[in-house]
């Protein structure tokens, strides 16, 4: 029996431009069915960073692009400020399509639940398998999910640089797409749509900053070679 989700429109051994052709025909969940189109991720394919968020916005689903509405204008801001290369960041979301409920001519974003997130979660895991990067920015707590496990909490991670998940099937339970494991590093901070909606704008947007700083130091300490996973500690006593 084929999984639900994503997984069985992910094609195998594909490109990125493939896969986000592809992406454009997802039916893995109901959210294809009211959004304008699949808003896949974009950036150059030898990026370092992959920065993920939550889902496009209202701007995203009419223009097809992530980050190009307000949130994106702060996140660009952001990464002005603390001098990361947006020539080595790829964006994308953790789930494709935008979820809103419609309020006369409004509509309003609808955080994806569990479902949505496993079910498009192949996408992300194909981005990242195909990407390779040194690290993984989460923006937010649904990105935070998505990488990390349903049981993450942002304000207990936010800032720190954790290695990828040791298992990371959750990611793959839907998934044909088994990666040899991911080797990349994850910092987690806050979406950018929240520090714009912060009661103390200017706190939140420094605070946000700060963790911005430390994905550019985290970069800055392995220009020369690929960041690996921390040491494992030994499991048994070395040969005697
Ligand atoms: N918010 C997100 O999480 N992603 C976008 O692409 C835009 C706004
Ligand atoms: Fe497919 Fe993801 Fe869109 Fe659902 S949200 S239809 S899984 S691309």
């Amino acid at each position: 029996m084929k999984a639900p989700g994503a997984a069985e429109f992910v094609p195998q051994d594909a490109g990125l431009d493939e896969l986000r052709a592809a992406a454009g025909g997802c039916r893995g969940c109901e959210l294809y069915r009211n959004a304008t189109q699949t808003v896949f991720g974009e950036g150059p394919d030898q990026a370092r960073v992959v920065m993920i968020g939550e889902q496009p916005g209202d701007r995203e689903d009419e223009q097809g692009h992530p980050f190009v509405g307000p949130a994106g204008r702060l996140l660009d801001r952001a990464m002005d400020e603390t001098g990361i290369d947006r020539n080595q960041v790829y964006l994308t979301n953790a789930v494709k399509h935008f979820k809103f409920i419609e309020r006369g001519s409004r509509r309003i974003h609808k955080q994806p639940g569990r479902t949505e997130i496993v079910a498009c979660s192949a996408w992300l895991a194909a981005e990242l398998d195909l990407l390779g990067p040194e690290l993984v920015v989460c923006l937010g707590a649904v990105a935070a999910k998505a990488v990390l496990g349903p049981a993450v909490k942002v304000t207990e991670l936010r800032g720190q640089l954790l290695p990828a998940p040791d298992d990371p099937a959750y990611r793959h339970e839907h998934s044909e797409h088994e990666p040899p494991g991911p080797d990349y590093r994850v910092i987690t901070t806050v979406h950018p749509s929240a520090v714009l909606r912060a009661p103390d704008r200017s706190a939140a947007y420094a605070a946000f900053v700060a963790d911005m700083t430390r994905v550019k130091t985290a970069l800055d300490g392995s220009d020369s070679h690929k960041m690996g996973r921390p040491p494992v500690t030994a499991t048994r006593a070395p040969d005697t």
